[in-house]
């Protein structure tokens, strides 16, 4: 099997650092570097968090970038999931010893693109300030970008339990209509599909079954990162991050649709919002394809099959 080289654009975060160590175990990625940004915690914890993450998994040759502080056009709002450190639940893991490369994240995705012969899969999990940026100072290098797979968006709002907002949009959303304006062909793997993709009992039961370090690890993040959705909203913790990464391992988890999205950049209760025309009365061309359903079984057995040794 050739491998599919990524760029990792994160801010871990429990699920991020589960799509990371994903993105790590799988043979069928290649993952030439990882950038950070500000999003579930600040900046320096989010990078701190990913050089620990790549050093416990025994990654830590994996070049890491440390990304934007703050959302390119508003003060940053953080998320609320995953604790002061970003990854609360695991305070056994050593910190990291490894430094980050001495270049923007922005700069860094800009020479590794740059230096592909062939565009290459880029995947992000955070709000979109690094993607952002990138094709506003190098747009040179956009066509190398064979797919951005992004997780953020909620598009359809079925249920009292998604939001009209995700935190990756609501966090940066000028960022996100930079990049959804800018022509990088891009997937969205937003909360309709995530929230599909739950750690319920069934799932806890099959981790603690798995009995690795690298599983028990999983699962003490796991116990943490669900806090917030049973609290609020009494299911388990949603797979956002590790379903978009797995999306690129296997795109057949997901079935997306080509769709305008426009982005609300104004108002109170809705701004954020990622609005999909999904019926073209806006008559714009797409400019994303966005996940409309996924198929929860097949990820969970591609996740625990990468967890176990
Ligand atoms: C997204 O926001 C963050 O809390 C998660 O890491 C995920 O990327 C879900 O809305
Ligand atoms: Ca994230």
């Amino acid at each position: 099997m050739t491998a599919t080289p990524i760029l990792f654009d994160c801010d871990p975060g429990h699920d991020d650092a589960i799509a990371l160590v994903m993105a790590h175990r799988s043979p069928a990625i290649d993952l030439l570097g990882v950038t950070t940004t500000c999003g579930n915690a600040e900046i320096e914890k989010t990078t701190a968090n990913c050089l620990r993450i790549l050093e416990f998994i025994g990654a830590q040759d994996v070049p890491v970038a440390r990304g934007c502080h703050r959302p390119l056009a508003r003060p940053l709002v953080l998320g609320t999931a995953d604790g002061p450190s970003g990854l609360e639940g695991s305070p056994y893991l050593p910190p990291a010893q490894g430094k980050v490369v001495s270049q923007h994240a922005v700069d860094f995705l800009a020479g590794k693109l740059a230096a592909q012969r062939e565009p290459i899969d880029v995947v992000a999990t955070g709000p979109l300030c690094n993607i952002g940026l990138l094709v506003l100072k190098h747009p040179q290098v956009l066509p190398k970008i064979k797919e951005l797979t992004w997780m953020g968006g909620v598009f359809y709002r079925k249920s009292e339990i998604i939001t009209p907002t995700e935190f990756n949009a609501f966090c940066d959303p000028e960022a996100l209509k930079i990049v959804l304006d800018s022509g990088i062909p891009i997937t969205m793997v937003g909360l309709d599909v995530t929230m599909q993709v739950l750690v319920e009992a069934p799932q806890f039961a099959e981790f603690e079954r798995i009995g690795t370090p690298l599983g028990k690890v999983v699962l003490d993040w796991l116990k943490f990162y669900e806090k917030l959705h049973r609290n609020s909203m009494g299911i388990g913790g949603a797979m956002h991050d590790p379903l978009a990464l797995a999306a690129v391992i296997d795109p057949t988890l997901i079935r997306t649709r080509p769709v305008h999205i426009g982005v609300n950049l104004a108002g109170s209760y809705c701004f954020g919002a990622t609005v999909a025309d999904f019926w073209n009365e806006r008559g714009e061309r797409p400019n994303a394809k966005i996940a409309c359903d996924v198929d929860s079984d097949r990820f969970f057995d591609l996740l625990y099959s990468l967890l176990r040794d």
